[in-house]
């Protein structure tokens, strides 16, 4: 009764929230929801790379794990805004997901951490305990394939939280293609813009 109570508020206040859960749930089922992660380097450079969005929250927070010692997170740290897009190649639909970014590491929030760490799969547990991200490679090393959840968190296990500001939803199925603008801004009110 209250889980929907509370999807009616947001569908109410943020109109592309259940669209884009409807959406991945239908295009990925139980399956990693890959996404394109953009962020901005040092030298003002976009930089970009795939990752899996881990959580939606009802306020919309979008959240991913990543390494202190990854790229992403020290532009983060930097320049805290980011772009999060999702191609759903069966629908045939493009999600943009932008705003402020924020890195969430052990001095900040152990719990969530800890949360996070739990709901990995072995193997994504495991790539935490491999050698340095980012750094020459030495392929003699052995890593470990799957590690359980009682392995325990690895201090540079962080993760990223971006909170949309603007969303922007693409559909190409069929002709006219549609695109539909979300700003927080404008109070979310959908606004049709031209593909
Ligand atoms: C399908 C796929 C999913 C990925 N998911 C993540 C992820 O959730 N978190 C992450 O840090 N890296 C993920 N990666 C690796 C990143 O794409 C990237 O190579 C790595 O994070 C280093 O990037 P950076 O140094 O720019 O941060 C994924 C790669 C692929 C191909």
């Amino acid at each position: 009764m209250i889980d929907s109570v509370l999807e009616i508020l947001n569908g109410h206040m943020l109109p592309w929230l259940p669209i884009f859960r409807d959406a991945l749930d239908a295009e990925y089922g139980e399956r990693p929801r890959i996404a394109t992660l953009a962020t901005v380097d040092a030298e003002h450079r976009p930089r970009a790379r795939s990752v899996i969005l881990r959580r939606i929250d009802d306020n919309g927070a979008l959240w991913i794990v990543s390494s202190a010692h990854s790229e992403k997170n020290g532009q983060i740290r930097q320049t805290p805004a980011a772009e999060l897009v999702l191609y759903l190649p069966i629908a045939r639909e493009q999600f943009r997901l932008f705003g402020p970014a924020g890195i969430i590491g052990r001095v900040d929030d152990e719990a969530a951490r800890q949360a996070f760490w739990a709901t990995l799969s072995d193997a994504a547990r495991a790539s935490f305990y491999w050698p340095t991200i980012g750094q020459p490679a030495n392929n003699d090393s052995a890593v470990p394939a799957a590690l359980p959840p009682d392995t325990p968190v690895p201090d540079h296990f962080e993760l990223i939280r971006i909170q949309p500001i603007q969303v922007e939803h693409l559909t190409t199925a069929a002709l006219p293609h549609r695109r539909t603008r979300y700003r927080q801004s404008t109070a979310w009110q959908p606004e049709p813009i031209n593909p």
